[in-house]
């Protein structure tokens, strides 16, 4: 059997005492950065869609490969639906009809942001927002979330009326899916109305809405015009309560690390003393 001479094992003692609270450290800095416990399997967002208001839109989803896969892998991530209803998309499908797979693919994927958010943080949002579609500069697809009171409401430049959201369809992160009463009309599909609204989001009084087949008819089909789009001019990204894939971390990822860098190094010196 070896034995360890004294001094070696002091030694030794003292390295791992020393060490100890850095390593307590590093694992409590971890432990916060750490979202909670991954979730489990990831729900089916069309099955979720037909159940609310949102049958048909889930059914136009499922009909498009590209749609249906793109919205089941955002699911992970973190994504928030806004599905016209049944009567919305109803009264659309003449126009829908009328794009070509691609466009009906990107029109679908219009219909969600990457980012999870509830009703609260929703309404706390204000701005424009990538969508499922959006793909680099050239393929901007957002749209602008506008709260007037207690109603949030969906604008693209190609639409006077804003859609409004009416229910929550499905709420458990990192998931949700809201029910919204009109087909929203990305610019890289359709016209910029001519007379755009103002870009102030002035209190919007319950204005009776145009008739949907005359506001359709309006809209030809056409890609790559420049819009004078409100989005530009208030062009400051919505809060986005949780970081997301694409279009969220960039900013605030620098001063989160060196937040935490400063807590472990607080932590080290508390542990030490
Ligand atoms: C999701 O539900 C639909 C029925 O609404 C079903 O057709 C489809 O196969 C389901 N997809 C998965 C991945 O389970
Ligand atoms: C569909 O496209 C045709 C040909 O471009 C056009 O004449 C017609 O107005 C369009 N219909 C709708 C509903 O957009
Ligand atoms: C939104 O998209 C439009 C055109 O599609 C673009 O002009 C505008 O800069 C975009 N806004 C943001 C904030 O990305």
């Amino acid at each position: 059997m070896h034995r360890f001479p004294l001094g070696a094992f002091a030694a030794a003692a003292a390295l791992v005492l020393l060490l100890l609270p850095l390593a307590s450290a590093a694992t409590a800095a971890k432990a916060t950065a750490k979202a909670p416990a991954a979730p489990p399997a990831p729900p089916n967002i069309t099955a979720l869609m037909s159940k609310g208001a949102c049958k048909a839109f889930a059914s136009l989803v499922s009909k498009s490969p590209d749609a249906l896969s793109a919205f089941q892998s955002a699911v992970g991530g973190g994504v928030t639906a806004f599905c016209p209803t049944d009567d919305a998309v109803r009264g659309f499908m003449p126009s829908y009809r009328n794009l070509s797979a691609d466009g009906k693919a990107s029109l679908l994927l219009f219909h969600a942001v990457p980012v999870y958010y509830t009703l609260r943080g929703l309404k706390s949002s204000n701005g424009p927002m990538n969508t499922l579609a959006t793909d680099g500069a050239a393929s901007n697809y957002n749209l602008t979330v506008q709260n007037a009171g207690d109603q949030v409401t969906l604008r693209t430049p190609a639409s006077d009326d804003p859609a409004r959201v009416r229910s929550t369809v499905y709420d458990r992160d990192p998931v949700a899916i809201y029910a919204v009463d009109a087909v929203l009309e990305p610019v890289e599909l359709f016209d910029p109305v001519a007379d755009a609204p103002a870009p102030a989001p002035a209190p919007v009084a319950d204005a009776p809405r145009a008739s949907s087949s005359a506001k359709r008819t309006r809209h030809q089909r056409r890609r790559g015009a420049d819009a004078p789009g409100p989005a530009a001019d208030d062009a400051t990204p919505a809060d986005q309560r949780k970081d997301s894939r694409k279009n969220a971390a960039a900013p605030g990822a620098p001063c989160r690390s060196r937040w935490l860098a400063a807590v472990a190094v607080a932590v080290a010196a508390a542990l030490a003393a």
